[in-house]
């Protein structure tokens, strides 16, 4: 038996335990030493056991927690009813049972019970597998079985530990209309923290995914990397520490900083949950694999393909007039798309929305713009043979608009301080009941009035400030930053539920929800306001390390006053759309359009089911290369993307591109659809297809069929 530290009484009933999770290329196994505390015993693939050599007790905490490990970060910080601030944890059971109705992969939900030494509180370590996916989904469950009050202050949903000797942290963040720009950094002794932050619009700032590579920074191909996300609607924080001795460990879960709580007895809080998978073969297997879970087990109507959507925002703004309107739906039918989609600017009667500081919450149609309501344009878009989407904020209110009037307490604030508003706006407190209703009711008396709108853009332009509820005890006013998310997402859920035909997509300032959590409710997301296809390169680059093809809303627009071609090419490896003035368009773009929603429905499954390879990096380089194919198949298509003229100075023009599903040594036929192209009928030879040569930017989008095209 390994040596029992302290207290020699103190030997585990669960002494000698071993905890296999096996998910397939992702696994890690823990054991319980001697005295009941759990330990990481090997993390990565075939975890099949520990070395004879070590004793467990010498192996790192699974789940650190203050005041039981000094020099590492904790997972887990609370204050005992009776003040303590230190907690140690013993295992006191461990089950494994099979999850219902997904017998087909063999998943599994792992749950180690521990409690601490002395104190009534107990923590649940929590992993459900996924093998299907090569991925785990892990939280953590804690309860105050006691009689008093305790304080939470950390409690991560994960903390694992990991081997090697040059660590590399990738992360993803930017702000407003620069999303998913990329970090790659070798860590150092200390804790880098990278975190969220505004509480509404989070994944705006930083996004809720981290690649951890403990041996030297991985490729696409090569190299061990852990992908990381978390499934929350709030701020989330990933701390990665390099501790003595060159320790490695993440520490993960929502932001904890402000967001402490207290547990009456009795009480419970679990954690968001964390989805990681763990790749010896580079990035790419890792994001396919995050992108296929969000597919297939997260987004609503996963395999359903998503429509080639027209909008309104960038083409008139908030200048709604049904005439105008009406050409732009008839010039969206005639370039092929298949849903026009009204946003902002439709609403508001006392306070019409005529620019972003009026009429949210007042959601009546404006009958000074459209005299005869909706109804006409849902008319004359269903007679066109699209679907007709539309607009909302529902969580949000202008201090100009009737509902404000009407219910001053209903939104964010505190008592005494100033109301501050971000465009011109206040958050709607959702924490309050009342309000939860306001929001189900409104969504469902503009869908209910009108049956022909089958989608919604949902839609959250600002961060909390003075974050204080009427609806929370003043001595909790820190669990608003959990409980808020908590409460949209019950509100998100019930119209998901009450309106199941409605398709929705999610939408803060741009990509600022772009979490696994949120998107359980929604269709697909919109991306970023920058759309100029150059950024937006890089920005669908950075998204393709969590999300697949089919949520990324890419519509075609004029920002960048780039080619018309090259921004549908860039727009065609997501999910296509448009979002420009289409009455402006000359008869020769129009039919470019027409033109490239044609090819986009010849690759659509490809890009929106297909596996994803990301083939030459845009991240520091003016070149990019990303392919889709079906692994089924053999079907393929790659883009590439030459973004700079001269980008690559006196270096010799790079070879071609590599394509990996390719046979290196065979020809295959393919099919040239690049947006403006001639659709040549082409030959791909030893897996490799070419650079666009014209003037950048510009592009080429080749289909590779599995099947010789006709020629
Ligand atoms: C922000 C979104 O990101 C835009 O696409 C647009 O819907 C505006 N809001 C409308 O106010």
């Amino acid at each position: 038996m390994d040596e029992v530290e302290g207290d020699p009484l103190a030997v585990s009933d669960q002494a000698g335990t071993i905890v296999r999770v096996d998910a397939g290329r992702t696994g890690l196994v823990w054991a319980v030493d001697a005295s009941g505390r759990l330990r990481q015993v090997t993390l990565g693939p075939g975890g099949t056991g520990r070395s004879p050599d070590v004793p467990v007790h010498l192996y790192p905490l699974a789940y650190p927690t203050f005041g039981e490990e000094p020099l590492r970060e904790p997972a887990l910080r609370v204050t005992h009813a009776d003040g303590v601030t230190s907690t140690r944890l013993r295992v006191t059971s461990v089950t494994s049972a099979p999850v219902d109705g997904h017998a087909r992969c063999g998943d599994l939900v792992h749950r180690v019970a521990l409690v601490d030494r002395a104190a009534p509180l107990g923590v649940d370590l929590v992993v459900r597998t996924w093998p299907c996916h090569d991925l785990l989904e892990q939280w953590v469950e804690v309860r105050n079985a006691g009689d008093g009050a305790v304080q939470l202050h950390a409690a991560a949903a994960f903390a694992p530990t990991f081997a090697g000797s040059d660590p590399h942290l990738t992360h993803w963040g930017g702000g407003w209309a620069a999303e998913w720009t990329e970090t790659t950094e070798r860590l150092s002794p200390g804790t880098k923290v990278v975190a969220s932050a505004g509480g509404v619009r989070p994944s705006l700032h930083r996004a809720p995914v981290v690649h951890l590579a403990p041996d030297g920074r991985a490729s696409e191909t090569e190299g061990s990397v852990a992908a990381v996300a978390v499934a929350w609607g709030g701020d989330v924080r990933f701390d990665a520490e390099v501790a003595l001795h060159g320790q490695q460990r993440l520490v993960v879960g929502h932001q904890h900083v402000g967001a402490e709580r207290r547990l009456d007895p009795g009480g419970s809080f679990e954690s968001p949950h964390v989805l990681w998978t763990w790749s010896d073969a580079g990035t790419g297997p890792a994001s396919r694999s995050l992108q296929r879970f969000v597919r297939e087990e997260v987004v609503r109507d996963g395999a359903r393909p998503r429509a080639v959507v027209a909008n309104t925002w960038e083409a008139v703004g908030f200048a709604l007039h049904p005439d105008r309107l009406a050409t732009q739906i008839d010039r969206a039918a005639e370039i092929g798309a298949e849903l026009f989609l009204l946003d902002d600017g439709w609403f508001g009667v006392d306070h019409p929305r005529d620019d972003d500081t009026t009429g949210l919450g007042d959601w009546e149609v404006d009958r000074r713009k459209l005299p005869d309501g909706l109804g006409p344009l849902v008319d004359r878009t269903l007679a066109a043979g699209m679907r007709f989407g539309l607009w909302v904020e529902p969580e949000m209110v202008n201090p100009a608009s009737r509902l404000y009037a009407e219910h001053p307490d209903w939104v964010i604030g505190e008592p005494g301080r100033d109301r501050r508003t971000e465009r011109s706006q206040l958050v709607l407190d959702l924490c309050r009941p009342e309000v939860r209703r306001f929001v189900v009711d409104t969504v469902g008396r503009i869908l209910t009035e009108h049956p022909g709108i089958s989608y919604l853009k949902w839609d959250a332009n600002r961060d909390l400030t003075e974050p204080g509820s009427s609806a929370v005890p003043a001595d909790r006013q820190s669990h608003l930053a959990v409980d808020r998310v908590r409460a949209t997402w019950a509100v998100m859920a019930e119209i998901a539920e009450r309106h199941p035909d409605v398709e929705l997509m999610l939408c803060a300032s741009g990509g600022g929800r772009s979490d696994p959590g949120t998107l359980r409710w929604f269709h697909e997301l919109w991306t970023s306001d920058d759309t100029d296809p150059v950024d937006r390169v890089r920005i669908q680059w950075g998204a393709s390390h969590l999300l697949p093809a089919n949520v990324l809303g890419a519509h075609v627009t004029r920002w960048g006053q780039r080619p018309l071609a090259f921004a549908c090419a860039v727009a065609m490896s997501g999910r296509f759309g448009f979002d420009l003035d289409l009455d402006a368009l000359s008869p020769d773009d129009l039919a470019l359009c027409r033109r490239a929603t044609d090819d986009y429905s010849a690759i659509r499954d490809l890009v929106q089911q297909g596996d994803h390879h990301r083939l030459v990096s845009p991240v520091g380089s003016d070149r990019c290369a990303v392919g889709y194919t079906d692994p089924r198949t053999g079907d393929g298509v790659v883009f590439l993307f030459r973004l700079a003229e001269g980008a690559d100075g006196d270096e010799p023009e790079p070879p071609p591109v590599r394509v990996p599903w390719l046979d290196p040594h065979g020809d295959r036929a393919a099919i040239d659809r690049t947006p403006g192209g001639d659709h040549a009928a082409l030959t791909v030879t030893g897996g490799r297809v070419a650079w666009p040569t014209g003037p950048a930017p510009c592009a080429t989008v080749l289909h590779i069929p599995a099947v010789a095209p006709d020629r």
